[in-house]
């Protein structure tokens, strides 16, 4: 089996696009924004029987990961190239991931940007829906304030228990914030 990769059709075509062939048998994880995919390769080959779904919004970190994952000949990773607050809701059905992790998003400081950010009450909703009772949204942030939002706006939309946690992985953003001296909030938010 080798690595997969989905680049659906732009929304404005108006139509839905047809799901990525997904066949899980095993258990299956997203990840958002999957970066330089450190983290999503160790995973994936820690759990060769979990299926990997990560969604990267950048061409160029989705077309490194893809080669890095083939290389590692990780059949178990699926890749999809786009705006997660976009493409997961015409992707993927709701109660079918058992975990989702959201690490060091983008924090977008400044407030005419905001509206980039990704962990905001809309996106959190749908992410609760497609995860499967008792699964879990992994989140790390190494902004003080964002990480504030976020809790704020995972209490607005409600049905999660928090935990704190330990750093899951050492991956080039949470070294680099690490170095500068950042203090680094690990949640782990448990759907109940
Ligand atoms: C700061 S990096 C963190 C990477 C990785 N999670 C880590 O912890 O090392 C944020 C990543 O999220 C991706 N990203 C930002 N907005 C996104 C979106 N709307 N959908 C999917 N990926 C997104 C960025 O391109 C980038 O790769």
């Amino acid at each position: 089996m080798s690595t997969k990769v989905y680049i659906p059709p732009p929304k404005e075509l108006e139509f839905a696009p047809s799901p990525p062939p997904l066949e899980p048998t095993g258990p299956l994880v997203l990840e958002i924004g999957p970066g330089k995919g450190e983290f999503l390769l160790h995973l994936a080959e820690q759990e060769p029987k979990t299926t990997f779904v990560a969604v990267e919004i950048r061409r160029g970190r989705f077309t490194k990961i893809a080669k890095r994952a083939a290389a590692r000949q990780l059949g178990n990773v699926f890749l999809v190239l786009g705006d997660a607050r976009e493409c997961l809701t015409r992707l993927f059905r709701p109660g079918l991931f058992d975990r989702i992790y959201v690490l060091f998003p983008d924090p977008w400081p400044k407030r005419r940007h905001s509206k980039h950010r990704l962990l905001k009450p809309e996106l959190l909703a749908h992410l609760r829906d497609f995860l499967k009772p008792g699964g879990s949204i992994y989140n790390a942030t190494d902004a003080g304030f964002y990480s504030e939002e976020i809790v704020s706006a995972f209490e607005e939309v409600g049905g999660f228990r928090r935990e704190a946690i330990a750093s899951l992985y050492p991956t080039y953003f949470e070294k680099k914030w690490k170095a500068l001296g950042r203090e680094i909030d690990y949640w782990k938010f448990v759907k109940v």
